[in-house]
């Protein structure tokens, strides 16, 4: 194997569907998790002021989102970093606490970026099993090694939706080895419950080793802006920033989640109407005898009921998601890449485009 090959090989990520629409339809994609709308106006203005500065730097440190951050959620503001999307401090907390000959334990579905992260750094991964879809916190607790230097969580989790509850994690944290680092992955927080970041920020406080990150790219659906942030104890906060790009999170977005957080009430509509949207959509799934996995975040991982995976070799999965993409123009994501070969996993969006969606998938189930 070349020395390029061993980055990819892992991940055996498979084509998505790059074809033309056959019936000219607009493409809806539901399958990255985004939110519908376009910024706020407030938002959009404060975006285009910092783009008329693009020739300057923005702060290194993300000086005012940082206050920001910590006016909103009373926290310490010398403990979060920001940084492009959380994508990248996933990555910088892997590159800071976990080496080749090291454990990075996830769950058994977990965030694929997880084990890619394990990949990069070249730490062994080890999975724990689920029980229906969901973390099992006995069954990480019975995987902790003497190796195991980081345990990745997101929770709620992509691509199965499912979150455990507080004390669950609580029991987690205060069963780990001190040297153990715990990330919760709070991407999809925001659409569990109004209340669940502002608890899991207590738990970095109470926990020496817990960090939490968020993210601006789902709830407040600056995705495309690539800003997120991490809440860590203090002792991490200068090996992070060292493995942290200097300039990684850009001007405009800096702006622009400044902004978000200011406009939080709007944040929080557009949250109660894709979680009122999910809990439709999935009644509606269930009528048409398509299984849902309870959902916590903004998208739904379903299969069909009877479970027809292969069947003379065709994946139902396979099929069901070329035939939302030739029939209504709609993007899903395929789950195969975390082991769940039999589902998709689509975006909760607009009541329209989550209608249309219904309607193919149910053209699908008759035929
Ligand atoms: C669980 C989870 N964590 C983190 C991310 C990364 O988000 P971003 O890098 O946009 O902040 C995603 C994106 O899909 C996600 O699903």
């Amino acid at each position: 194997m070349d020395r390029a090959s061993i980055y990819i090989e892992p991940l055996n990520i498979r084509a998505r569907i790059v074809k033309p629409q056959p019936k000219g339809l607009p493409v809806i994609n539901l399958s990255f998790n985004e939110l519908p709308w376009p910024p706020s106006d407030a938002v959009q203005l404060a975006i285009d002021d910092s783009a008329s500065n693009a020739n300057l730097y923005g702060n290194p440190s993300c000086q005012l989102l940082r206050e920001a951050i910590a006016g909103k959620w009373a926290l310490n503001q010398e403990q979060v970093i920001c940084g492009n999307g959380s994508e990248e401090l996933l990555d910088v907390i892997g590159r800071v606490f976990a080496r080749t000959g090291d454990e990075i334990l996830i769950s058994e579905f977990g965030y694929i970026q997880f084990p890619i992260v394990a990949n990069r750094v070249g730490a062994t991964l080890v999975k724990a099993p689920e029980t229906g879809y969901t973390t099992s916190v006995d069954a990480l607790l019975d995987n902790v090694s003497d190796k195991t230097t980081v345990v990745f969580l997101a929770n709620p989790n992509n691509p199965t939706g499912t979150m455990i509850d507080e004390s669950e994690l609580r029991r987690l944290a205060s069963s780990l080895p001190a040297k153990t680092v715990l990330v919760i992955d709070l991407a999809y927080g925001e659409f569990a419950d109004e209340d669940y970041c502002g608890s899991m920020h207590k738990l970095v406080t109470e926990f020496d080793n817990v960090i939490i990150t968020q993210t601006f790219s789902k709830a407040y659906g600056l995705a495309g802006l690539r800003i997120g942030w991490l809440y860590a104890p203090e002792w991490m906060i200068p090996a992070l920033y060292a493995a942290r790009g200097m300039g990684t999170a850009n001007a405009v977005a800096q702006a622009a989640a400044v902004a978000a957080i200011e406009a939080f009430e709007s944040m929080r509509s557009r949250v109660k109407i894709i979680v009122a949207e999910r809990e439709r959509v999935s009644r509606q799934l269930s009528s048409l005898g398509i299984s849902a996995v309870p959902s916590s975040a903004n998208f739904v991982m379903a299969r069909l009921d009877n479970g027809s995976a292969v069947s003379g070799g065709v994946n139902s999965a396979d099929a069901l998601a070329v035939h939302l993409y030739d029939d209504a123009g709609i993007l899903v994501n395929q789950t195969r890449e975390a082991g769940l070969e039999k589902f998709i996993r689509f975006s909760i969006s607009l009541p329209e485009h989550n209608d249309r969606l219904l309607l193919s998938l149910a053209d699908f189930v008759r035929h």
